[in-house]
């Protein structure tokens, strides 16, 4: 791909990004972001901007080795940019508390779950929560049942082992657990990579439904066609270009 059509796709989704509804200010957004990997030294993320809204579900696409999973953590507060800035409601994350930011203002579904095998479903949702050291105004095991009716599993899953759950399950639960604490913002990591169609679709239309219906910003980095179809907005990377 050469640079313009890099260029290119990257002002076309800045444009489709923020004409349709002028002033809804971006809840999320990455400013003429740039990022290296110490380790060798390339740079991966190149000038990149975008803007995300409250209300809509994003699809962050782009071939294997693109650089989805960086933006993911530039966006989640877990890396920093080398140049440039993430505005988290027009704030600097780099000038906020990132500990706070992601404790308290976005949930991270990670490709891999991170859930704990060994505890049950409810005590993973249950540590996140404590986890956020936010206060709560319903006891937290009320607030997990609640959690587990959203991603539509039956409450007698909340004593049942990590372990003993199909993949399927586990991502509803991972995103229980990023929503424990109420974030603005959910992204996740190919959250319907090794799931099969009508699970996938399953979880699309929770995630449609914590965007339309709750006004969450959702991010999804994802390689599936499918997904972006489903998603309001495509924001996608361009593959790598050799340096
Ligand atoms: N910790 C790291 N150190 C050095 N290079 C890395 C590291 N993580 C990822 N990369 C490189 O950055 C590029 C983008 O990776 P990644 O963001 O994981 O892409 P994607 O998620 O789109 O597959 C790849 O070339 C990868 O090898
Ligand atoms: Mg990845």
């Amino acid at each position: 791909m050469t640079d313009t059509t890099e260029h290119q796709a990257t002002a076309t989704a800045i444009a489709n990004n923020t004409n349709d509804d002028a002033d809804r200010s971006p809840i999320l957004a990455l400013d003429n972001v740039s990022y290296s990997y110490v380790k060798g030294g390339k740079k991966v993320i190149h000038d990149l901007s975008y803007a995300f809204e409250a209300g809509k579900v994003y699809a962050i696409t782009g071939p294997s080795g693109a650089g989805k999973t960086t933006v993911l953590s530039l966006l989640s507060g877990l890396t920093s940019p080398t140049e440039g800035r993430i505005l988290y409601r027009g704030q600097d994350l780099a000038k906020t508390d990132r500990y706070r930011f992601r404790s308290h203002d976005i949930g991270v579904i990670f490709q891999s779950f991170n859930l704990l095998p060994s505890l049950s479903v409810e005590e993973n949702i249950i540590l996140s929560m404590d986890a956020s050291g936010k206060q709560f105004d319903r006891p937290k095991h009320d607030i997990a049942i609640g959690l587990l009716a959203k991603v539509r599993l039956a409450q007698e899953y909340a004593n049942e082992r990590i372990l003993h759950l199909s993949g399927g399950e586990q991502q509803r639960v991972a995103i229980a657990r990023a929503l424990s604490y109420d974030p603005d913002i959910i992204i996740a990591d190919e959250p319907t990579g090794n799931l099969d169609m009508s699970t996938q679709d399953d979880i699309m239309a929770i995630f449609k439904d914590l965007a339309h219906a709750e006004g969450k910003c959702v991010i999804i980095v994802t390689h599936s066609p499918d997904v972006a179809q489903q998603s309001d907005e495509v924001f996608q990377l361009a593959a790598l270009r050799k340096r």
